[in-house]
């Protein structure tokens, strides 16, 4: 199909979108109880059985094959009807693998036919780079977030040049990595805002510290391109400098904010931390290996979940959503606003470069221009915003005519608030989801633990990480000496990091009765053992059952995605919405964004 020069490439439909949705809606609706399953209470509760008519080693073999098609269908022609029979239409049981394994693939955004390619968009939006200066991102930053920052910033200035705008809204900024690159690179006019005091410092100092040796990077850079290569090799300069503060900082506060600075730095998994809490039935419980609530305390992670980070993707611990009382903020704010807004006014002259960390608390309905005095024609963008922040930079972007456009790639769908969670709490809040009508009318509701598997990095278990399946045997056992000994279901105490310093499953029971304030004195070794023994050839299950949750956590992702596309195609203010993979999922798992662009 032609297309005249600056025209932007087909966008899916809004039917074709609330058709996709409505499609996985249908299969993730019978796949949810499996979803929302708790593998801490696999043998407490009998979950396999009630879950899934085939034997583990079945499941485990079916999903270790490579997937072919189901027969008689070639791929293309597969449709809704050919994953009908996965699921018993009586005892709701999974009993069809196979098939199982092929509708998630069936229903991954790639298949559904919603995604527009990056390179497509990107062309489409034509443009030069003009204000590019071709410095490298590695050189300021870690892998990942070079990557990131890299192809984000090129598309978000792509974006700005063919709405004509010059100033971006960059939300959950956090150290302000790409909003500095925005602003250097790209010679836009960038806000930061991150809920975060800690992070808006640490991001004025950094841009302060870059912008130094940006300056110098760009002369030597133009006067011998050889020097630069040599001092990339042993690590630039910059990179040190940010480093040593990146120390100090840490040493200074042990936020969850500040870590973020060691992660980003240093490339580590991080310590904002996921614990489980040990018994509890509710849907706030979480599962040891979808684990579930962010923690700032070191203290409290838990073992299983420490082995979980390895195959969650580094954002989905880059948690510091840090509810910030808005008392607390006012003061700060107030300051920081007058700050802004006098370099506002000093930037009408024709300095470039300009980059303005602020500190305030996103909601859908924050006033950007309480925010941001000299608030104009703007994009809107954010980078790994958690939880409900991504939802609510939709909800903002739809509702001020400013903001022409936004790109937005979300991360931690466990921290987003649902409507249909917890019926009781159901007031007139605004909610992280479901925003599109068609969810809103049927009720849908993901619950926390399939939220926290739609948080893994799917593509580092295909590369071979594996599940903890020793650790989470231990406390699924554990989970049944608790409710059949002590009688206890609900409990809000965690078990935390016993595993790695147990000797053996009885030092693990011992230490954890201990930790959960359970009088283990008369319970004999033998009886703990005999629980081990009881278990133990039922290990299989606990692996099989992960598995299935694995395979099954892209879908749930693709939901909350295509909720937000199908609430954008809602509006009808908007001239192009779309969903594009930015980012290479093994480096950067949540790679997906929502664009959008006003009429
Ligand atoms: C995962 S970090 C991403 C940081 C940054 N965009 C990056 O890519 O390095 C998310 C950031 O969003 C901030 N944040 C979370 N909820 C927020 C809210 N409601 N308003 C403002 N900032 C928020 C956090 O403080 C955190 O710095």
């Amino acid at each position: 199909m032609w297309r005249s020069p600056g025209s932007l490439p087909p966008q899916p439909a809004a039917g074709e979108a609330a058709a996709a949705l409505r499609r996985l809606a249908a299969f993730l609706g019978r796949a949810l109880p499996l979803c929302r399953a708790h593998a801490t209470q696999l043998y407490a509760r009998g979950l396999w059985q009630r879950l899934v008519a085939a034997p583990p080693d079945a499941v485990l073999q079916a999903l270790r094959r490579p997937l072919r098609e189901p027969s008689g269908a070639a791929g293309g022609e597969w449709d809704d009807d050919t994953f009908s029979n996965v699921f018993c239409e009586n005892s709701k049981k999974l009993i069809n693998v196979h098939l199982f394994a092929l509708a998630a693939e069936y229903y991954s955004l790639s298949h559904l036919g919603v995604c527009t390619p990056l390179e497509e968009l990107l062309k489409a939006l034509g443009g030069d780079n003009q204000g590019s200066t071709g410095i490298k991102t590695d050189e300021f930053m870690n892998n990942k977030k070079s990557h990131e920052v890299q192809v984000m910033s090129e598309l978000v200035d792509k974006i700005a040049n063919y709405c004509g705008i010059k100033q971006v809204i960059d939300v959950g900024s956090g150290k302000g990595y790409l909003s500095s690159f925005l602003s250097m690179q790209y010679n836009l006019k960038v806000y930061g805002i991150d809920s975060s005091n800690t992070n808006t410092n640490g991001a004025h100092e950094r841009n302060r510290k870059l912008k130094k040796h940006w300056r110098a990077y760009q002369s030597r850079a133009r006067a011998n391109p050889e020097s630069r290569r040599s001092e990339k090799a042993n690590d630039s300069p910059v990179q040190n400098e940010i480093k040593c503060k990146a120390v100090n900082e840490r040493t200074l506060n042990n936020s969850c904010l500040q870590s973020q600075d060691q992660r980003t730095t240093q490339d580590l998994v991080g310590s904002c931390v996921f614990t489980e809490i040990a018994t509890s039935e509710t849907s706030k419980q979480t599962e040891i290996d979808l684990v579930a609530q962010a923690q700032c305390n070191e203290s409290e992670l838990s073992e299983e979940a420490l082995a979980f980070l390895d195959v969650l993707p580094a954002d989905a611990v880059e948690i510091s959503s840090s509810r910030c009382n808005s008392g607390e903020l006012r003061e700060e704010e107030k300051a920081q606003r007058k700050m802004a807004s006098i370099k506002a006014k000093a930037s009408k002259s024709s300095e470039s470069n300009l980059y303005f960390p602020l500190t305030s608390y996103i909601t859908a309905e924050t006033e950007l221009r309480d925010i941001i005095a000299d608030l104009e024609n703007c994009i809107m963008v954010g980078l790994h915003t958690c939880g409900d922040l991504a939802a609510n930079t939709l909800r903002i972007f739809t509702a001020k005519p400013e903001i022409k456009a936004v790109c937005s790639v979300g991360c931690c769908y466990h921290l987003l608030s649902e409507q249909y969670e917890n019926q009781e709490d159901c007031t007139e809040e605004v909610w992280g989801f479901p925003m599109c009508q068609y969810l809103k009318d049927k009720g849908w509701c993901c619950g926390r633990n399939a939220r926290m598997s739609a948080c893994l990095a799917l593509e580092r278990i295909a590369v071979g990480q594996m599940l903890p399946t020793d650790s989470l045997f231990y406390r699924a056992v554990l989970q049944v000496i608790i409710e059949e000994i002590y009688g206890v279901t609900k409990s809000e105490r965690h078990v935390g990091k016993i595993f790695s310093k147990s000797s053996s499953f009885l030092d693990y029971v011992r230490k954890s009765l201990k930790k959960l304030e359970l009088d283990d004195s008369k319970l004999p070794d033998s009886c703990i053992m005999d629980y081990y023994e009881k278990y133990k050839h039922r290990m299989n299950e606990l692996e099989a059952f992960n598995m299935l949750k694995v395979v099954l956590a892209p879908c749930i992702e693709v939901l909350i995605l295509l909720d937000r596309l199908c609430y954008l195609k809602e509006q009808d203010n908007i001239a192009w919405s779309g969903l594009v993979k930015l980012f290479d999922p093994v480096k950067s798992p949540r790679c997906y964004a929502v664009i959008a662009l006003k009429k």
